[in-house]
């Protein structure tokens, strides 16, 4: 897995550094991490030898909602969601096959909250969690194997309604901005992730978890406030394809359906990927 970085560097190129490795300086995890210019950031920690759980860190900025799928679509995958809930952020693990608010989603997969990592400030706010039994494999996530895990990101800048509610609460419209990219599995290896996943104490029994931001809200400075992703320029690619609950404005998503090769990042899959991240509503 540690000598992929040429394959991968493939995707760095074309999307201009907007995966990097990045080391949280609250918790000391050592994330691969996907930055967009809105301010959402997405890293992933596993360890050497990847198994079902990888530990996930969303930064987003404002009071709404951030997603991450663990595929490129966001059809038939799983989906995770977090949100600030007064001084708590909410994890939620969720599955759909519509273009609708997704449903909780039922098996074994759970998050479990790292509170250290845990927090909401003025501008942004932070998730570190554990995914635990996360990665299964099938076509709903990333293969453990993968290279380069392809992944799918959601940014909403309105507040759900039920929030206090991990699988209740009503996810609006991602308008602020979604796409997909490949993330470099190299940069997520470590040694030491054992101790950090050890770090993993909020309430996940639910399949989903929250955790009090309380430890050093405000304190934790969110990755992406501080990096300025290259892949700024914002020029929707494509045209317009719109199902029944997409705005009319809105431009192309990815192939809905189809989850790129994992752990092979295809010449289609850079050419999305630069589509898409470059797909932001303000
Ligand atoms: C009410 C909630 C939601 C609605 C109405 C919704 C709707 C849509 C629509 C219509 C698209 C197609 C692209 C477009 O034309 O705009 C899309 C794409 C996408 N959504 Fe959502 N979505 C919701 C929640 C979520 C959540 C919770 C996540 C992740 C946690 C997510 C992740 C994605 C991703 C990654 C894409 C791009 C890939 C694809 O088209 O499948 N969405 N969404």
């Amino acid at each position: 897995m540690r000598s992929v970085f040429t394959s991968v560097a493939a995707i760095a190129g074309v999307a201009s550094a907007a995966t990097a490795p990045y080391t949280d300086s609250t918790t000391g995890i050592k994330f691969s991490q996907y930055t967009d210019k809105s301010g959402y950031a997405f890293g992933m920690a596993v360890p050497e030898t990847v198994g079902k759980d990888f530990i996930g860190q969303i930064v987003a900025p404002g009071e709404g909602w951030a997603g991450v799928s663990l595929t490129s679509s966001m059809m038939a995958s799983t989906l995770i969601a977090a949100w600030p809930n007064g001084d708590d952020v909410i994890g939620s693990l969720r599955k759909t096959t519509t273009y609708t608010n997704p449903k909780a989603l039922t098996g074994d997969a759970k998050l479990v909250p790292i509170a250290e990592g845990t927090s909401k400030n003025e501008t942004h706010f932070t998730y570190t969690f554990l995914c635990q039994g996360c990665i299964v494999g099938d076509t709903s996530t990333f293969k453990a194997d993968a290279k380069s895990a392809v992944l799918g990101w959601a940014l909403a800048d309105a507040a759900p309604t039920n929030p206090e509610s991990a699988d209740e609460a009503v996810l609006a419209y991602h308008k602020t901005g979604f796409g997909a990219y490949g993330l470099p599995m190299a940069d997520a290896e470590s040694a030491d992730y054992e101790t950090w996943a050890a770090m993993a104490n909020g309430s996940g029994s639910s399949g989903s978890g929250s955790s009090a931001g309380a430890s050093t809200p405000g304190a934790s400075t969110p990755a992406a406030a501080a990096s300025t992703p290259a892949a700024a320029a914002s020029t929707p690619a494509a045209a317009a394809s719109t199902p029944a609950e997409a705005p009319a404005s809105s431009a192309e998503a990815p192939a809905a359906t189809s989850a790129p090769a994992q752990g092979s990042v295809t010449t289609t899959t850079i050419i999305k990927t630069e589509a898409v991240t470059s797909t932001v509503y303000v």
